[in-house]
């Protein structure tokens, strides 16, 4: 996991900065199965009870568009938990200045983005992802998205 102002790279983000807008970041042990348990014991903590997985890549019919509605500026009244399986992709969050934030997120990350906060994502280059969607209740995905002027 990587993260900085997504207006100049160079400007990293430090992870208080990230725990100071309730977004927060787990690093996952993926030799073997070491993170199941630690995965266990979150979603115990935090009260996730359902999960599904999503894998989007090249092959993925109608990739393209389904990045485009993604990339839509939104947010969600439940918070968003991302747990990458595999590959990498961008998520931006806008923090307390309306700045985006880009964090980059790969293999073993695991990411929750709070509720209500404006947040959008992307894949790189390589358009290959594998992750984990975690919920509070039944899956759902519904985004408000931002008012556009
Ligand atoms: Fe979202």
């Amino acid at each position: 996991m990587k993260s900085y102002f997504y207006d100049n790279q160079e400007d990293v983000v430090s992870l208080d900065y990230l725990k100071e807008h309730n977004v927060l970041y787990f690093p996952m042990d993926m030799e073997n199965d070491n993170y199941k348990e630690p995965l266990e014991q979150l979603c115990k903590e935090r009260g996730y009870k359902n999960r599904d997985e999503v894998k989007l890549n090249k092959e993925t019919p109608g990739l393209e568009d389904k990045l485009k509605i993604f990339f839509e500026e939104h947010l969600h009244d439940d918070e968003e938990i991302r747990f990458i399986l595999d590959g990498c992709g961008f998520f931006d969050v806008r923090d307390k200045n309306d700045k985006w934030i880009r964090i980059r997120v790969e293999k073993g990350d695991l990411i929750i983005v709070p509720a209500n906060m404006y947040h959008r994502f992307t894949l790189d280059e390589t358009r290959k992802i594998h992750a984990m969607r975690l919920f509070t209740d039944a899956p759902k995905w519904v985004p408000i998205n931002r008012h556009q002027n």
